[in-house]
């Protein structure tokens, strides 16, 4: 297998971007010392390193293919987009290869390792979101490169993302507003940006509804349904539990309703609750569940016009960060407690 900048920064112990930076020419502009650049260049030869410039030659000649890498492919939210990525990338002429990462960062460069050695014109990564020091090479490299969902603040490449932190807010905000005042929030892949945004936005709500913060109503490490399912049941099992739960992604949702269910309970009667995503099944649950709606086909869409424009800048195009609006769908799944009949605000008409 050809020597990659990976191998000689892990093998050198600089970062992947020190490494890029060297090839590229860059040690005075990044204040690279003398000795580190020798050093690296020493690494590489001992590795007999060949920078990939069958890659190099086939990025300069049109593949019209894409690449896009998604960290989880089972979850119907990325599956929706990836369909609306490939249809959008074929009116352009694009055909579209996909990556999993399984929400796993190695995983993740292997992919873009892989995906450039094809000689793709550029990529669209919805990235695991806890690491961006492994694409800050690609940026440059000029490689024509769109963050979806999970962006990075300092990584100076073109992004579509939603905003989060409203939709958390607008969610818990109509919570209380429904009379809640112990409201959970279920979190999802801690240290990414989504994540970040959408935990502040539960903050900023509680805080406006004179509602203090309480830890042990602030559980999850994941955004996929078994991470749901338990921390519902740690949250289940609190002395006084909550009245409601601010699921951070749909899958853990579902989780939670599977929890919930087993504990004899029922939605929204005992436990309200609110998702994050509104992909398909929200709406055809048994009860039909309240969501942040995420504007999936412009988010698709969007990433795709902002890759076609790089492609057509050779990736010198200056970045774009689009963030889009979500929207809060109110269904049945929050009971207003303020209310002799605890009806939700749909029922009440
Ligand atoms: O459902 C998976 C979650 O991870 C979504 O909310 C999406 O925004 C991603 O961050």
């Amino acid at each position: 297998m050809s020597i990659t900048l990976h191998d000689i920064a892990r093998k050198s112990g600089f970062s992947v971007t020190t490494v890029s930076r060297v090839f590229n020419k860059q040690t005075a502009r990044y204040r690279i010392s003398r000795e580190t650049a020798s050093y690296i260049l020493q690494v590489a030869g001992e590795l007999n390193y060949r920078p990939n410039q069958i890659a190099r030659g086939l990025r300069l000649k049109k593949t019209h293919t894409l690449g896009l890498i998604v960290p989880d492919i089972s979850n119907p939210f990325f599956a929706y987009l990836i369909r609306i990525i490939q249809r959008f990338s074929h009116t352009f002429g694009y055909s579209l290869v996909v990556c999993d990462t399984d929400e796993n960062v190695d995983l993740e460069n292997e992919h873009i390792e892989v995906l450039r050695s094809k000689g793709i014109d550029g990529l669209i990564i919805m990235p695991v979101g806890q690491s961006s020091s492994h694409l800050e090479y690609l940026v440059l490299e000029n490689m024509p490169l769109v963050l979806v969902d999970r962006c990075f603040e300092g990584l100076q490449t073109s992004s579509v993302t939603v905003d989060n932190r409203r939709g958390a807010f607008e969610a818990v905000d109509y919570i209380a507003g429904c009379g809640h005042r112990r409201i959970a929030i279920v979190q999802g892949l801690p240290h990414t940006y989504a994540n970040n945004e959408r935990v502040q936005g539960y903050r900023e709500a509680l805080s406006k509804n004179g509602i203090s913060p309480d830890e042990r109503l602030m559980v999850g490490n994941d955004f996929r349904s078994e991470a749901g399912y338990t921390a519902a049941r740690q949250l289940l099992k609190i002395e006084s539990r909550p009245t409601a739960i601010f699921a951070t992604s749909d899958l853990i949702a579902l989780g939670a309703i599977q929890a919930i269910r087993e504990e004899g309970l029922t939605i929204p009667e005992d436990i309200s609750l609110v998702a994050f995503d509104d992909i398909e099944f929200a709406m055809s649950l048994a009860c039909p569940i309240t969501a942040v709606a995420q504007p999936k086909e412009q988010i698709g869409e969007t990433a795709v016009q902002l890759l076609i424009e790089q492609i057509k800048n050779r990736g010198k195009q200056r970045p774009k960060h689009v963030m889009l609006a979500p929207k809060l769908i109110v269904r049945d799944s929050v009971r207003r407690i303020d209310r002799p009949n605890g009806r939700t605000e749909r029922q009440a008409g």
